[in-house]
């Protein structure tokens, strides 16, 4: 595994996303197996930075997560564990209370990074980060980010941060360049606040497309790996792809290990009209 260094923290390039483990808006109890399963193999394969949010199926996917990580013995400490506060929650007592809940159903007594979701208009930044702050002096989180911000509300954000803003995590893969387009992946790299890139291998013809199968055949490697090592590939970016599937967790993992050419790079930029 490749890492990036940031304020003392040493992160996976690739790490493991949960939307889906448990159900999607609501609990799916037809899922329940397959998704606690995906949590096992996962650990077991060796991923140590987990995604996950109160959003993901009512909190159930948190509470998998910490069954499946105190079930393997692995020690707290040697992982990194990423929730997010859903932006219903971002008034003052709602964000201590949101926080309280994701780390009861965790079964843990910290989370390394606690992210605001999404944006909301309607309750000011100011307010939400009294409470983030204080939620890292008092131990319960170490450290803060945010996902989905455009650059005006990121960079108040970093203001407002009484740490150094650890990343904005957002939707990131070769054919979106949403956020490129807005200056936010240009301005995080400047100022040493994490990329980390959802929805890294979703995205249409992925699986078809020649010039990638030709890239991926010259490395005995998938497409979807070179989907992952093209981000990755990137200072200051990390991803978090999520499957069911534990050889696709596993060429996954292993695409944090492919040396991209820059030749290779070029025709992949070109292709998608970086
Ligand atoms: N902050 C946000 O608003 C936000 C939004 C979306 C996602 N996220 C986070 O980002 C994580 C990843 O995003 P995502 O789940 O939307 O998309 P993704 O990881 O890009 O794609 C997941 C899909 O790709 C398939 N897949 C994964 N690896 C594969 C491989 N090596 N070969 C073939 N198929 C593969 C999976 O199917 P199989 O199960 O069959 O492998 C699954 O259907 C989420 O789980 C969540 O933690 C955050």
């Amino acid at each position: 595994m490749k890492y990036e260094t940031l304020h003392g923290v040493q992160i996976p390039k690739i790490g493991f996303g949960t939307w889906r483990i448990g159900g999607k808006r609501s609990i799916d109890p037809s899922i329940e197996e397959i998704s606690f399963k995906a949590l096992q193999s996962a650990l077991d394969l060796g991923y140590t930075h987990f995604d996950t949010a109160e959003f993901y199926a009512l909190g159930y996917a948190e509470e998998l997560l910490g069954k499946a990580i105190k079930n393997s013995k692995i020690s707290r400490e040697s992982l990194f564990i990423t929730s997010k506060v859903w932006p219903d929650h971002l008034h003052y007592d709602n964000v201590l209370k949101a926080c309280e809940g994701s780390l009861n159903r965790l079964k843990m007594d910290y989370l390394d990074l606690y992210l605001i979701h999404w944006p909301n208009k309607l309750i000011k930044l100011e307010e939400t980060f009294k409470a983030l702050n204080q939620l890292v002096r008092e131990g319960k989180i170490r450290h803060v980010g945010v996902s989905n911000f455009n650059l005006k509300d990121l960079k108040k954000s970093k203001d407002l941060c009484e740490t150094p803003l650890f990343t904005n995590q957002v939707s990131y893969n070769l054919p979106d360049n949403k956020y490129v387009k807005k200056g936010v992946v240009d301005y995080c790299k400047e100022n040493d606040i994490l990329v980390t890139a959802y929805t890294p291998v979703k995205f249409r013809n992925l699986n078809i497309n020649k010039t990638l199968k030709f890239i991926a055949e010259a490395h005995g490697a998938t497409s979807f790996q070179i989907a992952l090592a093209w981000l990755i590939n990137q200072p200051r970016v990390i991803t978090i792809p999520m499957s069911f599937n534990t050889q696709h967790q596993k060429e996954n993992f292993d695409a944090a290990e492919i040396e991209l050419t820059a030749e290779e790079i070029q025709t992949l930029n070109t292709l998608y009209k970086r």
